[in-house]
């Protein structure tokens, strides 16, 4: 059998997966300091209202609406005005001054899809052609590429610079790709996995100026935005109020209440008005040929949404309590630890004695300790060693003890 070329992908286990298998399978301790699935961190999900939500007579009537249920769409748009309103309490001026108002997601831009993923595979096809390309930032999230592939769109890779200060967009090598042609969509991941670094107004500024010049879309990954630390988070640009370029934002249940396996995520579209009304009806004639989301989550992220503190402020709490023992650690780890504007991750550098990938195999056989190499994450150098903020404090401070021997 000749499978698609598109799905020739290396499919054996890579030597750091293998040995942390093995050292399971051993039951030799690991400290895991990759755990980023927040239903095994720990967190407390009240069931009466994780569960209560989903005895519900309304989901045993299928009547489905290719953009989302209107009911479940209002819910969303709801949440996201509300945390909006919520991360600029307290700035001086609104970041979005010149754009749309930031309380104006309304529930026919929203889409909902049954993840983030899902959103991106959706948007790719409704803006590329086979072989388009599309910008994709690195150092950034690992499942672009197979999205890409399974896509048939060409992925091109712009940088982002630490500046000393923050992960900063170079401006000049989007520009730059844009130039090959056949670029339909610029991604950005704001807050970014795993630098936690977020678009700048003053960046978002030249990239609509870019995206406007070559015609390109955004699509902005804002997963995170709803674990931004102080400073941040009165900073932050939502790409859901971006009305000059076609945008897209996108967020969903697995991060915004931690709950991956409810497969429930949303695209709120922006842009100028005849481009967007034609980019509506077209996506919804995708999202109608897949009606992938399930009833009985949209019915309960009504009843969810409104409660999303519950579970945000454990997560907030988890990674400010891990990155302020991280921040202890640092000064005596011989590692230097980048800032953290948001996200669930921190990024370390260091002279590793090794290959970034050979060094965190020889890391977890002699100390148990699991870490992510920056090459996961298309870091530019070696050096740079990936951690989660969501463990639990014991394993971090253990595994972060570890590490330092
Ligand atoms: C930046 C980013 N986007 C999207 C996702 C996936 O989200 P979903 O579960 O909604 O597909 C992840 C998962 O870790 C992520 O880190």
């Amino acid at each position: 059998m000749k499978f698609a070329r598109r799905t020739d992908w290396e499919l054996t286990d890579n030597p750091l997966s293998l040995a942390l298998k093995q050292r399971r399978e051993q039951g030799l301790p690991v400290f895991d300091l990759t755990e980023s699935n927040p239903t095994r961190a720990g967190i407390e999900y009240p069931p009466d209202l994780f569960l209560g939500a989903f005895n519900n007579k309304e989901s045993l009537l299928y009547a489905p609406e290719p953009a989302g249920l209107l009911k479940a769409r209002q819910a969303v748009a709801a949440y996201l005005n509300a945390a909006q309103a919520r991360r600029q309490a307290g700035a001086n001026t609104s970041p979005l001054a010149g754009t749309t108002q930031p309380d104006a997601i309304m529930p026919g831009n929203l889409t909902l899809t049954a993840s983030t993923s899902e959103a991106y595979s959706f948007l790719f096809r409704l803006l590329a052609d086979p072989g388009d390309r599309i910008l994709l930032p690195a150092p950034s999230y690992p499942l672009f590429s197979y999205l890409a592939d399974i896509n048939d769109v060409e992925p091109v890779y712009y940088n982002l610079r630490f500046d000393g200060k923050r992960w900063a967009m170079d401006l000049d090598s989007i520009e730059q790709a844009a130039r090959l042609g056949k670029v339909k969509a610029v991604v950005l991941v704001s807050p970014n996995n795993p630098t936690g670094s977020s678009i700048s107004l003053d960046e978002l500024k030249q990239l609509n100026a870019l995206c406007t010049r070559y015609a390109m879309a955004i699509i902005s990954d804002e997963v995170f935005s709803d674990y931004l630390f102080a400073g941040a988070r009165e900073q932050y640009v939502s790409l859901a109020a971006n009305s000059p370029v076609l945008s897209f934002a996108l967020g969903g249940l697995s991060k915004a209440l931690a709950l991956p396996q409810m497969k429930l995520g949303w695209i709120a579209a922006n842009g100028p008005a005849d481009i967007l009304s034609t980019a509506l009806a077209r996506l919804e004639v995708i999202t109608d040929t897949f009606l992938s989301v399930n009833t009985p989550v949209q019915h309960a992220c009504i009843e969810w949404l409104p409660q999303a503190a519950l579970i945000q402020d454990q997560i907030m709490a988890r990674i400010t309590a891990n990155l302020e023992a991280l921040r202890a650690w640092a000064p005596r780890s011989g590692f230097e630890l980048y800032p953290v504007a948001g996200g669930w991750y921190a990024v370390l550098k260091a002279d590793l004695p090794l290959p970034e990938d050979e060094w965190a195999v020889e890391l977890l056989h002699t100390t148990g300790v699991y870490v992510h190499p920056g090459f996961y994450f298309d870091f530019a150098s070696e050096g740079y060693v990936v951690l989660s903020l969501l463990p639990l404090p014991e394993t971090f401070r253990l595994g972060l003890n570890a590490l330092i021997k």
